[in-house]
C-alpha cells in the first residue's frame, strides 16, 4: 500500500510514525515544502513544492498513484487539493475546498453556525467599513478582533493582551479591513480553552481524547501568539475543567456541523474536524474550527492511538469509519522548542545538535518540525523546530519527565515554556 502524506510539520512527523506502525506496513511517500528530516528517514520517496500548488502536488500523485492521501496543513485543504486530487481519481482524507471555509473563511463560520448550528458561539459582528468599524469598538472594545482568513494562529487579537486601547484596537481592525475588505469583532470569551477533535467519514463521528494547547509564546500565557507552544491531555480523555455534559455539548456541536457541511455542500465531509471550544460560564462555545489534526494536539492523540491508523483512513474513505477506535489511558505533555526570537524575530540558519543518546533511555519522543538537516547538523526555520512529547499515568509524571529532559538538553539558540501545562487537579 502506498500513502502520500502532504505536508512537513511536526504533525505530519506524528501522522507518519503512526502509519508506520500499521500492520499494512504501507510505503510512505510525501509532498512536502522544505525536507523534514524525520519525514525524509521515513519516506519510500518524496517531492518538495509549494503546498498550494495543486499542479505539481497533482502530479506527484500521478507519478506515484498513492492508495490514500492525506492532507494535513490548512492551506493546501483551502487551496482545494482534496478536489484537485479526488478529480484525479485518489482517495483522500480530508474536506474538500468548501468544505474547509469552516476553518478558512470565519466570517463563513459563523454565518454557518448561526444559520444551522444555531448554539455555542459568541457575540460577533463582521464589519465592511470603517465607520462600522468605529462604531462598533466605541460602543464596546473589550473584544477579540479576528482577521477573516487563514494566518497560522497568529492573527487574532484580544483587547487587553495584544490591544491595550480603543485606539490600538481601531488601527488593527482598519489594518485588516486594508487586508481583507472585512473583519470579524467579537464578544471575548472567557475561560479555558479545549481542542476536541474527531475523526468522522461524514456519517459516523468517533472522538479524540481532549486536548488543552498553549498558543503564547512566553510564560504565564503571555507574548505574542504562535502556532502552538505545547499541549496536554489526561490518562481518562477529559480534562478537568469539563463535566460530562460539557463534552456531550461540544461533541454534538462538532458532529452537527459535520452533519449541516455534508448537507450544504451535497458531499460528504471526510477527514478530520477540531472544534476550539472555550469553557465558558455559558458552556463551551466555539472559538473556531479547524478542517484538520491540530498542531500539536495531533502529537497529543496520534501517540496513544491503539487502532490501526490505516484501518481507520480506509474506513474513512469507505464511509465506513471504524467505531471502536482506541486510544492508550494514559497522559501526555508536548513541548515545542522553538528558536530564539520566534515568532516575531526568530533566529534562522541557526544550528542545533539532537543528542538522540540523552533520551533513548527517557520513553520521550520527538517530531521534527520546521528545520533542515545539512551534514548531518540540524538548522532552525522562521517556525517551531521540534516537538517533545512524554507519556505517563499522570499529567504531573509526563510533565516532570519531560521537563527534566528538556532542561538538561535544551540549547541556548532555542526556548520553550516551562509552565507548560497548568497544573489542574486530577
Ligand atoms: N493548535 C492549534 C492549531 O492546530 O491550529
Amino acid at each position: 500500500m502506498k500513502i502520500l502524506v502532504v505536508g512537513n510539520g511536526a504533525r505530519e512527523h506524528a501522522m507518519a510514525k503512526t502509519l508506520a506502525k500499521s500492520k499494512h506496513c504501507p510505503e510512505l511517500f510525501f509532498y512536502m515544502e522544505i525536507a523534514n528530516p524525520g519525514l525524509v528517514r521515513l519516506a519510500s520517496d518524496y517531492a518538495i513544492g509549494k503546498l498550494t500548488d495543486l499542479q505539481q502536488l497533482s502530479l506527484y500523485a500521478l507519478r506515484i498513484a498513492p492508495d490514500l492521501v492525506i492532507v494535513g496543513p490548512e492551506n493546501p485543504l483551502a487551496a482545494g487539493a482534496v478536489d484537485a486530487l479526488s478529480a484525479r481519481g485518489f482517495n483522500c482524507i480530508g474536506p474538500t475546498l468548501e468544505q474547509a471555509r469552516i476553518e478558512s473563511d470565519k466570517a463563513f463560520m459563523r454565518e454557518f453556525m448561526k444559520r444551522y448550528i444555531r448554539r455555542g458561539y459568541p457575540d460577533w459582528t463582521i464589519v465592511t467599513t470603517l465607520k462600522q468599524l468605529h462604531e462598533r469598538l466605541v460602543q464596546n472594545h473589550n473584544v477579540a478582533i479576528k482577521p477573516i482568513g487563514l494566518t497560522g494562529g497568529k492573527g487574532v487579537k484580544v483587547y487587553g493582551r495584544q490591544l491595550n486601547s480603543l485606539e490600538e484596537a481601531l488601527n488593527y481592525g482598519a489594518e485588516l479591513l486594508r487586508k481583507d475588505g472585512k473583519v470579524l469583532i467579537e464578544e471575548q470569551l472567557i475561560g479555558e480553552e479545549f481542542s476536541f477533535m474527531v475523526f468522522t467519514d461524514g456519517k459516523k463521528v468517533v472522538p479524540m481524547p481532549l486536548v488543552q494547547d498553549y498558543k503564547y509564546a512566553f510564560e504565564n500565557d503571555t507574548g505574542p501568539m504562535t502556532g502552538g507552544m505545547g499541549s496536554f491531555s489526561c490518562a481518562d480523555h477529559m480534562l478537568p475543567f469539563i463535566s460530562r455534559k460539557d463534552y456531550e455539548t461540544a461533541y454534538d456541536i462538532v458532529a452537527d456541523v459535520i452533519l449541516h457541511l455534508g448537507r450544504v455542500t451535497g458531499l460528504p465531509y471526510k477527514g478530520v474536524l477540531y472544534g476550539q471550544f472555550m469553557q465558558t460560564e455559558k458552556g463551551p462555545q466555539i472559538i473556531e474550527f479547524n478542517a484538520r489534526f491540530g498542531d500539536p494536539e495531533a502529537i497529543n492523540v496520534l501517540s496513544l492511538l491503539t487502532t490501526d491508523f490505516v484501518d481507520i483512513c480506509l474506513s474513512i474513505v469507505d464511509g465506513t469509519l471504524i467505531d471502536s477506535i482506541t486510544f492508550e489511558k494514559k497522559a501526555t505533555v508536548c513541548k515545542y522548542v522553538v528558536p530564539v526570537g520566534y515568532p516575531t524575530a526568530p533566529l534562522i540558519d541557526s544550528p542545533f545538535k539532537l543528542p538522540v543518546f540523552q533520551f533513548s533511555g527517557l520513553d520521550i519522543d520527538l517530531f521534527f518540525a520546521n528545520v533542515y538537516e545539512k551534514g548531518g547538523t540540524l538548522y532552525t526555520t522562521a517556525s517551531r523546530a521540534i516537538a517533545f512529547l512524554a507519556k505517563a499515568e499522570t499529567v504531573i509524571a509526563a510533565k516532570e519527565k519531560l521537563d527534566t529532559f528538556l532542561s538538561s538538553w535544551c540549547p541556548e539558540n532555542l526556548f520553550y515554556r516551562r509552565d507548560i501545562p497548568k497544573l489542574f487537579n486530577e
